[in-house]
């Protein structure tokens, strides 16, 4: 892995303050592990009580609105993640291009307001079953990393310092227990790296690309060893210490 592995648990709509005990004992874990980078997004509700609770991981939102303030009932802006304590926000996560209908161009002006706003940012692409079993995979996720990243003027020196990251997460693969074959992450991390490249020259190296999808303590050793990928966004097994540290002890080597 060229990068710091990034791990990054992806709390979707669970967890309340009793589960900060949870999220106390990760980040007990990631100070041990100096060489992993590794955040938690909680729903908006826990995340400056996580700010609070935490000192060596990072705390992430899992969307943000595109616009800074207004009226946009229920939304939540890119700075208000920033006021409330997080560091880098989740932006076109599946379930959301999915339940709210987000486009790309929704996800690349959120993924721009969080940069704009100082904050990293995780976007998500990734194929439906149908689409792969149709063999478009890598188009479609070619087309949703064109449209979806902030472009190369707004994103500044944003890639360069690590601030960007992909998440490859094929549709059929989250939270279905069904993970991609290894040679299929291989190849679609390739096939990103090509479109970061185009898009943002020689610093698209910069971006890591992790794999999402039913990554768990069993699978997540081999799938951060494969080539090309920089680290796991992870779901279901991130809802306890006991699931997610096996898979941030696979990233990294721990203290001497
Ligand atoms: P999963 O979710 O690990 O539960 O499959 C991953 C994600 O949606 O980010």
């Amino acid at each position: 892995m060229p990068h710091r592995p990034y791990i990054v648990g992806n709390w979707k709509m669970n967890g309340s303050r009793a589960m900060l005990a949870e999220a106390r004992a990760i980040d007990r874990a990631a100070a041990r592990y100096p060489d992993v980078q590794v955040a938690l997004a909680p729903p908006f509700t826990l995340i400056g009580a996580l700010r609070e609770a935490v000192t060596a991981m990072g705390v992430g939102g899992q969307d943000c609105h595109a616009q800074a303030k207004g009226a946009h009932t229920g939304d939540v802006s890119a700075a208000m993640l920033v006021d409330t304590g997080a560091d880098v926000v989740i932006v076109g996560h599946s379930e959301r291009r999915k339940d709210h209908a987000e486009s790309d161009a929704v996800v690349k002006a959120k993924a721009e307001a969080a940069l704009t706003a100082g904050l990293g940012i995780i976007v998500c692409v990734g194929e439906t079953l149908e689409e792969r079993d149709a063999g478009k995979a890598e188009a479609v996720v070619a087309g949703q990393i064109d449209h979806s990243l902030p472009s190369a003027d707004v994103a500044g020196d944003a890639v360069a310092a690590g601030k960007v990251a992909v998440a490859y997460e094929p549709v059929w693969a989250i939270g279905t227990g069904r993970v991609a074959a290894v040679s299929d992450v291989v190849a679609m991390h390739a096939a990103i790296r090509e479109r970061l490249l185009a898009l943002y020259g020689e610093t698209g190296a910069k971006v890591r690309i992790l794999y999402g999808g039913s990554v768990n303590a069993g699978n997540a050793a081999e799938l951060l060893a494969a080539d090309g990928v920089g680290g796991a966004l992870v779901g279901g097994a991130s809802l306890t210490a006991e699931a997610f540290l096996p898979i941030v002890a696979a990233a990294g080597t721990g203290e001497a």
